[in-house]
C-alpha cells in the first residue's frame, strides 16, 4: 500500500475523507497533521483522534499543526457549517490517546524521510503546514511522490468569496508557496467536488451500519446537510475532502485533468485566494507549458457516493 500523510482541519467532510482513507487497503495512513480552518488545529486533532478511536486505529500518529496562518491569525472557523466543535456538534467518545509530541511539520518531514520517494501527501485544509515544511526543508518535494489537494475554484465561483475557495483563501500565502514548489500537485477544486454528493439515503445507510465510525459519520453529517439546503435545495452535501482522498487512493480517476500553470493570488484585493489556472492551453493547444507539474481535476470517471458508502459501511 502507498504511504499517505493526511493534512486536515477536521471538519465534517474531513471526517468522511478520514473514514474513507481508513477503509481503503490500497493505502497505508502513516500520519496525520492538523491545521486551523473549520476549527482550530488543536480541536481538529481532538476530533481526528476521537474518530480514529471509533475505528480502533490508535496506531496512526496525529500531530497538531499550525494554529495561525502565515500572515494572519485563525479566524475561529465556521460553526454554522461544521458545528462549534467541527464535527457537527456531535459529542464523540473521547479517545485516551494524546496528539503526537511533534508538530505536523516535523511529522511530515520525518515521514518524507521514512517513505522517501513514495509518500503521498493529501491535504484537505489550508496549506499552512505544507508551506512551513517547505520553508524548513526546501528539499521536501524530492522525497514526496505526489500531493493531492482539495482546494480552489478553476472555472466556477468560489465558496468564501466570489472567486476564492475556503482552503486556499484561508492561507493564500501558503497556497501560493505550495503551488510554486516543484512537486506533482493534483488540485481537486470546487468545479469537481460540487458534482459529488451524499444524500439522505446515504446518511441512512451510514446510520444503519454495524460499524461505530460509520454511524458517527451519519450523525456528524446532520448539521452539514442543513447548510447545503441553500445550495442544492435538498438536505445533502458536497464531497469536497472525500474526493481528494478518493483520487489519492485511486478509487476515482480524473478524466479531465490538464497539466497547466497554476498561480494563487495572495494579494489583498478582490482576487485574494483565487486559483488562476491557465486553461487556455488544453483548449487551443497553442500554448506550450514545459515542466508544468500541476494538474487541475475537472471531471472524474465515476460517482464517488456509492463506492464511498460501501467502503464506510462494510
Ligand atoms: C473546504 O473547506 C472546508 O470547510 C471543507 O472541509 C473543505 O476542505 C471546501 O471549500
Ligand atoms: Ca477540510
Amino acid at each position: 500500500p502507498r504511504p499517505v500523510y493526511f493534512d486536515c482541519d477536521t471538519g465534517v467532510d474531513d471526517s468522511v475523507a478520514l473514514a474513507l482513507l481508513l477503509a481503503s487497503p490500497e493505502i497505508a495512513l502513516v500520519g496525520i497533521g492538523t491545521v486551523s480552518g473549520n476549527v482550530d488545529s488543536t480541536q481538529a486533532a481532538r476530533n481526528t483522534l476521537d474518530l480514529l478511536a471509533l475505528a480502533a486505529r490508535d496506531d496512526v500518529p496525529v500531530a497538531v499543526g499550525a494554529h495561525d496562518h502565515l500572515s494572519h491569525a485563525h479566524d475561529g472557523g465556521v460553526p454554522h457549517i461544521h458545528g462549534h466543535n467541527g464535527v457537527g456538534d456531535v459529542v464523540l467518545p473521547t479517545s485516551p490517546i494524546e496528539p503526537d509530541p511533534r508538530t505536523a511539520v516535523q511529522l511530515l518531514l520525518d515521514l518524507s524521510h521514512a517513505h522517501s520517494g513514495e509518500l503521498v501527501v493529501v491535504t484537505v485544509g489550508p496549506l499552512t503546514n505544507l508551506a512551513l515544511a517547505l520553508r524548513a526543508d526546501p528539499t521536501l518535494p524530492e522525497r514526496v511522490a505526489s500531493v493531492v489537494t482539495m482546494g480552489g475554484a478553476a472555472l466556477v465561483p468560489g465558496n468564501i468569496t466570489a472567486v476564492a475557495e475556503a482552503n486556499i483563501y484561508n492561507d493564500a500565502e501558503a497556497a501560493a508557496e505550495v503551488a510554486e514548489a516543484s512537486w506533482p500537485l493534483t488540485l481537486v477544486p470546487l468545479d469537481v467536488t460540487l458534482e459529488h454528493r451524499l444524500d439522505e439515503d446515504d446518511r441512512a445507510a451510514l446510520l444503519a451500519s454495524g460499524l461505530p465510525l460509520a454511524r458517527a459519520i451519519g450523525d456528524i453529517l446532520d448539521l452539514y446537510f442543513d447548510f447545503y439546503v441553500g445550495l442544492y435545495g435538498t438536505r445533502s452535501c458536497a464531497l469536497h475532502d472525500p474526493l481528494a482522498a478518493a483520487i489519492a487512493i485511486g478509487l476515482v480517476t480524473p478524466t479531465v485533468a490538464p497539466a497547466v500553470p497554476l498561480v494563487v493570488d495572495a494579494g489583498h484585493g478582490p482576487g485574494r485566494g483565487q486559483t488562476i489556472a491557465d486553461l487556455r492551453a488544453p483548449r487551443t493547444g497553442y500554448i506550450d507549458h514545459p515542466g508544468v507539474t500541476t494538474r487541475i481535476v475537472l471531471d472524474t470517471d465515476r460517482a464517488l457516493a456509492p463506492v464511498l458508502i460501501e467502503r464506510l459501511t462494510t
